[in-house]
């Protein structure tokens, strides 16, 4: 939820580099983007437009900005409409700031700074920090004082970064919930501080991760030099480590867009998961297993349960990240708790993981970007190695997330990944097929996706997707919930997925889609080749299939899972919509 990014040079060049890890932190949010840097008179200056990076790109291009220093944001909004004048930096008498979180008490700090004659413009909760930063410099505060008085009023989540016309060679940031790295470029020209690693990427080798209450100070002199302070202002080393994020893992590679990429990239992300799986945890030692999740990542988490509970006997309970935690959780000390996070910056998800390990019992990560806070944070992690995604949907990570949490209850021998690589592989060669249902579901007024058994988080999975990127109502039902209410919703302008493959709960699904069938609904079936004949007795009428190949039904989740991803692909590209980038959303949700 937003990214920032910020560089300190020993050169005046730095709007490239800027640009380009702004753009690499689109995926955090795309409502406004905006630029504030200093000029080399050492005037501040200030950039901003709604819309994607591209809108500022072509605003900044123009002006042929020379600055040694500056700072950027991508916005997702939380307080304020999406306008350019609630869009960053935030600038207060040669202040300016650039903020990710949630400052909680802005309007109490705001109506104080009214009555000193401050005069807001924007709706936004980070106008208060500027604000602030300047007050304190007017009190007589240096700015690095001035910024440290400021966050010490602050209730809520920030990652911050800061310039100053008063201090030209001095970059600040500051870290608390939102996540902050830092780094120094290959040839020490360049300081950055930024949301993530991703923006680094190509820009620093290394790259550290700031803890929490963590503030850094980097200035410019004959070269660049940064210091890293505590909550408690003491000066602190922090480790750099390798920055593993390539340019390879953030380019298109041709595909039209990330999505397809990442779906096309699921057969060797399940060769990839399953080859590296490494987990030190025997799950048959817990008497329970709670998995905290949000999103897609929870709904992993619920087929999952299918998975666990059947073969390994043990019960599963699965949680949204946002409910558990504000519940008064029973915590049996006897339970393994699995923390599902693509990003591992889900704020939610971290802060159950904060709360199971407050009750000191051991937490378990299942986490796809490495180093990420809830990785950094967990006793234990499991890596889902599905590589960076781009996409703010998420598709391959899924695969990964699954196949990670069968691995972790079965014998990794007794699992036929070539099977499920062949199987998914399969799929991806079927596009004309999904493109057809997408053509028949595009203007459906309303959809649902209908499934038993691990069907039925995989219809949860496949509304979510055709909600996110087509934006049609869409509704995952367990196939047998339908005649208890979601029924009434079904006429000839509702389309039901009804995933039903050749495995125990075939027929009942089919019974189950006759029904929906028969009051003028359409249906499109997802089932398995080996039911061709089986479905054959189906009414004529407006009735589509998709046949996926035979397996073990144990793998049927993985091919039906590329299978769901690529109806919602095309039918958001039918609709226009832009795929990787769908409306109102942001990959990494830091925000509660
Ligand atoms: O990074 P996380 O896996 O913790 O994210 C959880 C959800 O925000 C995420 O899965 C979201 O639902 C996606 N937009 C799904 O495509």
């Amino acid at each position: 939820m937003c990214g920032i990014s910020s560089i300190l040079s020993l050169n005046d060049d730095i709007m490239n580099d800027l640009i380009f890890s702004l753009e690499r932190l689109e995926y955090r949010g795309y409502d406004s983007a905006g630029i504030a840097y200093l000029g080399t008179n050492s005037k501040l200056y200030r950039e901003r437009a709604v819309g994607k990076i591209e809108n500022l790109k072509e605003v900044v291009e123009k002006l042929n900005v020379k600055s040694n220093i500056g700072i950027g944001h991508t916005r997702w909004a939380t307080h304020g409409k999406v306008t350019e004048l609630n869009a960053h930096p935030h600038v207060c008498d040669g202040v300016a700031v650039v903020h990710n979180g949630i400052i909680e008490n802005y309007q109490e700090l705001k109506d104080k700074l009214i009555t000193e004659g401050y005069v807001f413009e924007s709706e936004t909760d980070t106008e208060v920090i500027s604000k602030l930063i300047a007050f304190h410099i007017k009190g007589g505060e240096n700015f690095q004082s001035a910024f440290s008085s400021s966050l010490s009023k602050f209730v809520g989540t920030y990652a911050i970064v800061a310039i100053c016309e008063n201090e030209p060679n001095i970059l600040l940031g500051a870290k608390m919930g939102s996540p902050m790295a830092i780094g120094l470029s290959n040839d020490q020209q360049n300081f950055h501080i930024a949301s993530d690693a991703v923006a680094l990427s190509s820009l620093t080798d290394k790259v550290t991760y700031l803890e929490e209450g963590d503030i850094v100070v980097a200035e410019k002199g004959k070269n660049l030099n940064y210091e890293i302070f505590n909550l408690n202002g003491e000066k602190v080393a922090r480790d750099a480590i390798p920055n593993v994020v390539s340019l390879n893992d953030i380019n298109q590679n041709g595909y039209e867009s990330f999505m397809l990429k990442e779906i096309f990239e699921e057969v060797i992300v399940a060769k990839n998961t399953y080859d590296r799986f490494n987990c030190d945890i025997d799950i048959f030692k817990f008497r329970g297993i709670s998995i905290i999740a949000c999103g897609t990542s929870y709904y992993a988490g619920l087929l999952a349960k299918y998975w666990i509970e059947d073969i390994a006997r043990i019960p599963v309970n699965v949680e949204i990240a946002s409910e558990f935690r504000y519940k008064n959780p029973i915590l049996p000390k006897d339970s393994l708790y699995v923390f599902v996070s693509q990003s591992g910056e889900t704020i939610d998800t971290l802060c159950a993981m904060r709360l199971v390990k407050e009750a000191h019992i051991n937490t378990v990560a299942l986490v796809n970007v490495n180093n990420s806070s809830i990785a950094r944070e967990a006793d234990y992690v499991i890596q889902t190695v599905a590589g960076t995604e781009i996409g703010v949907a998420s598709t391959k990570v899924f695969i990964s997330q699954i196949l990670s949490m069968l691995l972790m209850c079965v014998k990794k021998d007794s699992v036929d990944i070539t099977t499920i690589e062949k199987n998914i592989n399969i799929v991806l060669n079927k596009q004309h097929e999904f493109a057809r249902i997408a053509e028949k579901i595009k203007n459906s007024r309303s959809l649902f996706y209908i499934g038993r058994g691990t069907n039925y988080p995989l219809s949860l999975e496949g509304a979510l997707k055709i909600k996110e990127l087509s934006y049609i109502s869409a509704e995952g039902h367990p196939a047998g919930e339908i005649k208890h209410g979601p029924i009434a919703i079904v006429d000839e302008s509702v389309h039901t997925i009804a995933i039903a493959p050749l495995d125990k709960h075939f027929k009942k699904t089919l019974s189950n889609s006759q029904e929906i069938f028969a009051r003028n609904g359409k249906i499109l079936l997802i089932t398995t080749e080996n039911a061709r004949n089986l479905v054959s007795d189906f009414d004529k009428g407006d009735i589509d299939y998709i046949f996926l190949p035979n397996s073990d039904p144990l793998y049927y989740p993985f091919s039906i899972t590329t299978a769901i991803h690529l109806v919602a692909y095309y039918t958001a590209k039918l609709k226009g919509g832009d795929v990787d980038k769908p409306r109102n959303l942001a990959k990494s949700v830091t925000v509660e």
